[in-house]
Formats: structure tokens, sequence, C-alpha cells
């Protein structure tokens, strides 16, 4: 069997929220304990597909690694650095780019989001996307992918650009990235509305739970999440149609490591004023030591550029032979 290489990463905009936390981290964290070699990427590059203020974007970048070590990457068993440090994903996106389908591209369910009816002025870069997000993977040749579900669109067409580059040159070239898409929260949804997916973006600060938020704030924001007025059913089943009563549930679960049933076993036929403070208890008792790691660290800028550095230099050193290997495929020259 070859042996696992885990990538992934996350954008510097904003903060980071639970379902961040719950979709993503908290997965990276589980797999770099099971020792395989791991890749944490803060992806620059894809932030400035919608614009970005220049005097931040630095500064989010820091903040987004202090969360990765806040909550327990180890930058010294992980590679933690910038995508735009690291000139291999720009270029090799290129390349793929030059057999990436238009038609696949549209298709996109986060570009037709993102791009609304304004298709006319969006940028290029929101519509490569995904083009880029292949080359961060197959960079490195990676085998593992952890993501939430939102982003299971975008790694089905990073397999489907790895084998068109293998089919086209007759190669075993790129291997096929698979998708982890782990844990019961997978797709944590908005605290005021159990139909729409948690996000950065949502004007309400009430729909999500931020990683910087204080006890206090989180338990409010939860006093206020959408249920409704049946107590918690007995059974996973009944969760059906019940989206806002679904979703803490899926968050209580996925906070303890338990299944949802197995929630649900102890909490069925309960009040919400019941479980709700539960819930709160649990994600602050998770994430306020997070929280706090992270504003240490933000603490001690240069010690975090270090790690971004030396990460830089770990990540050039895979990224770059691949990358000339995909070129000498392709027949560049070279001296
Ligand atoms: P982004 O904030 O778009 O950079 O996303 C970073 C990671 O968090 C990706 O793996 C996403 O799939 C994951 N993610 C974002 N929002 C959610 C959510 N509401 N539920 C679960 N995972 C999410
Ligand atoms: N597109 C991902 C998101 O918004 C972030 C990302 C960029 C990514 N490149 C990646 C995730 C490579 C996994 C692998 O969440």
């Amino acid at each position: 069997m070859t042996k696992k290489r885990i990538f992934s990463g996350m954008q510097p905009t904003n903060n980071l929220h639970l379902g961040n936390y719950l979709g993503a981290l908290k997965n990276w964290v589980d797999l770099q304990k099971q020792g395989d070699e791991c890749i944490f990427c803060v992806v620059d590059l894809h932030a400035v597909t919608v614009p970005q203020e220049p005097d931040k974007l630095a500064q989010a970048t820091r903040e987004i690694a202090a969360a990765y070590i806040a909550a327990g990457i180890d930058p010294e068993k992980a590679i933690i650095f910038p995508q735009s440090a690291v000139a291999a994903h720009s270029q090799l996106m290129w390349l793929l780019a030059t057999m990436s389908q238009m038609g696949k591209l549209e298709r996109m369910t986060q570009f037709k989001d993102k791009a609304g009816k304004n298709t006319e002025r969006v940028g290029l870069g929101l519509f490569a996307y995904p083009v880029l997000m292949a080359a961060d993977i197959l960079a490195y040749k990676a085998t593992h992918v952890p993501v939430g579900e939102d982003q299971k669109q975008h790694l089905e067409l990073a397999r489907e650009i790895a084998s068109t580059f293998n089919t086209r040159y007759k190669v075993e070239h790129f291997p096929q990235p698979e998708p982890q898409i782990l844990g019961e929260a997978t797709r944590v949804m908005s605290l005021k509305d159990g139909t729409k997916k948690m996000s950065k973006s949502d004007e309400s600060d009430l729909s999500r739970i931020n990683l910087t938020d204080d006890a206090e704030k989180i338990a409010a924001k939860i006093k206020r999440a959408q249920t409704d007025s049946a107590p918690l059913p007995i059974s996973v089943e009944e969760l059906k149609d019940r989206a806002g009563a679904d979703n803490l549930v899926t968050i209580y679960a996925s906070l303890m490591g338990r299944s949802k049933s197995d929630v649900l076993k102890e909490f069925g036929g309960q009040p919400w004023s019941v479980f709700k403070p539960e819930l709160a208890e649990i994600a602050v008792r998770h994430l306020s030591p997070i929280t706090e790691r992270m504003s240490d660290l933000l603490a001690h800028p240069d010690k975090i550029d270090r790690i971004l550095k030396d990460g830089a230099e770990q990540a050039d050193i895979i990224a770059r032979p691949i990358l000339r290997e995909t070129m000498d495929i392709m027949g560049f020259w070279r001296a």
C-alpha cells in the first residue's frame, strides 16, 4: 500500500466558526494523531478570488495558522504554510487549467452561489477556484483530503482532472485523492435557519459560533438557536424534517465524539430548555481552550511567522520536484 499523505486547507477570511472546526479542523487533528504525513495550508490565493484588504491579509493568514495550532495541529509533526509562499500551486494550476472543462466549472455549486446573477462581471479567479484547489492537492500527490461536505464536488473535479492528465499522457502520475468527510457534523447548519449552511459570510453573527466567541456569547447564541416546540425525539429518524433540532443534536454528538442516536438515548423526550444549556456548556468546554491558545499564539506573531516560513520550505521541497516531473511529462524544455 502506498503511504497516506493528507492535504487540506482553509481560507484566511474572517473568523473560523464551529462548522469549520467540526467539519474539518477537528478531523485534521484526529488524522494527525494517527501518524500519517499531514500538510495543512492556509489558502490565501483562494481568499483573493473575492476582494481582500491588503493590510489585513497577512494577519488573517497568521490567525488561521494560529487556529490550526490552537486546535491541536502540531507544527513539529505537520507542515503548516501559506499557499502563496509555494510557487508550485500557481504554476501547476496553469498546467491543469489547460485540461479543465469550462462546462464542469460552470456546474460547481459554490461558483454558482458566489457568482450569483452577475456572471458577466465575475472574476476569472472565482471561476477557476476549483482548478487551483486541484493543484493544491496534486502538487503533493496527496492521497487523502479531509474536508466538510460542501467541498465534495470540488474534490470530484480534482479527481477528474488527475485522471484526465494521466489518460492524456498515458502515465500513472497523479493519484486519485480520496475525500475524507468524517464525523457526524459534515455540514453544520446556521443556528438561525437549519436549512442554511453555517457560513463565514452570513450577515447575522447569531447564525454561527465563532472560535473567538466567549462563553457568554456562545451560551446566548445557543439559547436563541432555532428549534421547534416539540421536545427532543427518541430516534434519529424523527429528526427528519426538523432541521434546527437535527443541527443542535448533530453539534452535540460531534463535540462529544458520540453518535446522534446515543445522544438521543440520553436526551430523548427532554425539552430544549434542558438540552440547550448542556450543549452550551460542552461547546464552551471545547472551544474556550482553543480560543485561549489562539490569543496566546497571536501575542507572538514572530513565532507563527517562523512556523509558516519553515512550513513553506518543507512544502516547497515536496511540491517543486512533482511540478518538474509534471512539466517533463508534458514535454517542456529543461536545461
Ligand atoms: P472555508 O471556510 O470555506 O475555507 O472552509 C474550510 C473548511 O471548513 C472546509 O473543509 C469546509 O468544507 C469546512 N466547512 C465550512 N463550513 C462548514 C459547515 N458549515 N459545516 C461543516 N464543514 C464546513
Ligand atoms: N476550497 C476549500 C474551502 O473553501 C479550501 C481549499 C483550498 C482546500 N484548497 C484546498 C481544501 C485543497 C482541501 C484541499 O473550504
